[in-house]
């Protein structure tokens, strides 16, 4: 079945991914689509589309792309959804509050989408959930000391962060905390526990490290269905270097799986 109409698009957020998103989309690369406005905090300059307020999104769009992070979700997800309009989130990682996450969900009619964002291999990982569930996940992510200093961090371990000389590990836990207390830092954590039904069981080890070049996801899973062990190395994004630079290409893609105007490899 092919798309009926343009789909169109407003974005929310203009830094790193949004800037780029919506530069591909008013540009025609996402085959269905239209660019009506960007929601932005700061006045633009030298966008692809006219600045629009939330309100005025609501009205001339039947997709809004969030790309600024956990707090514009906590703002404006429910109202969004609940005003017809279809939502595709980039900062996952905020589901990991439960009671977000079934206010999203209970939501609509506008559909909540999900970007796979910075990882892969979340289809395998959320077959074999289905069929066995898994005995172990863990996920270690590895990026510059920089980008993993977060507000609620003794000065102490920032001290210890900033000045590492080799790899560090800065925090162990479950998929749950993990991605609350690095909200710009863990989607691919949030990306995994979702793929897999499991915010608890999934463990998060974050390791800073001055020599990583690129960024990197090792995401390991074991049980009755088998082994998987999944190594991401992305180069981080020159604009903002909290997120890997193929991120904004990885919501292109989940827009055109939205609108449908290709079919192939979901
Ligand atoms: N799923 C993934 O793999 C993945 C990877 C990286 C980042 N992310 C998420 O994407 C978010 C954006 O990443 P980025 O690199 O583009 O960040 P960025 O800081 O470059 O840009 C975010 C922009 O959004 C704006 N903004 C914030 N709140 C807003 C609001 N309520 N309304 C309008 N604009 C608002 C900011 O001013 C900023 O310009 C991150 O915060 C993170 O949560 C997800």
């Amino acid at each position: 079945m092919k798309p009926a109409q343009t789909c169109r698009v407003g974005i929310i957020g203009y830094g790193a991914i949004g800037a780029r998103v919506a530069a591909d989309v008013a540009a025609g690369r996402v085959p269905g689509a239209s660019l009506e406005g960007i929601i932005s905090r700061r006045p633009l300059s030298g966008a692809p589309a006219g600045q629009i307020t939330l309100e005025q999104a609501l009205e001339c769009c039947d997709l809004l792309v969030e790309c600024a992070g956990q707090e514009a979700l906590v703002d404006h997800g429910e109202v969004v959804l609940s005003a017809g309009v279809d939502l595709l989130v980039t900062s996952i990682g905020a589901l990991a509050d439960r009671g977000l996450s079934k206010q999203l969900h209970a939501a609509g009619p506008g559909r909540l989408f999900l970007t796979s964002g910075a990882v892969g291999g979340l289809d395998l990982l959320s077959s074999g959930a289905r069929m066995e569930g898994y005995d172990r996940v863990t996920i270690t992510t590895t990026k510059l000391p920089g980008s993993l200093v977060q507000p609620w961090m003794e000065d102490a371990l920032v001290e210890q962060i900033q000045s590492a000389r080799g790899p560090l590990d800065v925090y162990q836990g479950p998929a749950a905390e993990a991605a609350l207390l690095f909200p710009k830092s863990l989607n691919a954590a949030a990306a995994v526990a979702i793929a897999v039904n499991d915010w608890d069981s999934v463990t998060v080890r974050v390791r800073a490290d001055p020599g990583a070049e690129l960024t990197s996801h090792v995401i390991e899973a074991s049980g009755n269905v088998g082994e998987y062990r999944f190594e991401i190395r992305n180069k981080p994004s020159e604009e903002n270097p909290r997120t890997s630079g193929v991120v904004p290409f990885a919501v292109l893609r989940s827009l055109e799986a939205i609108i449908g105007a290709r079919g192939g490899l979901m």
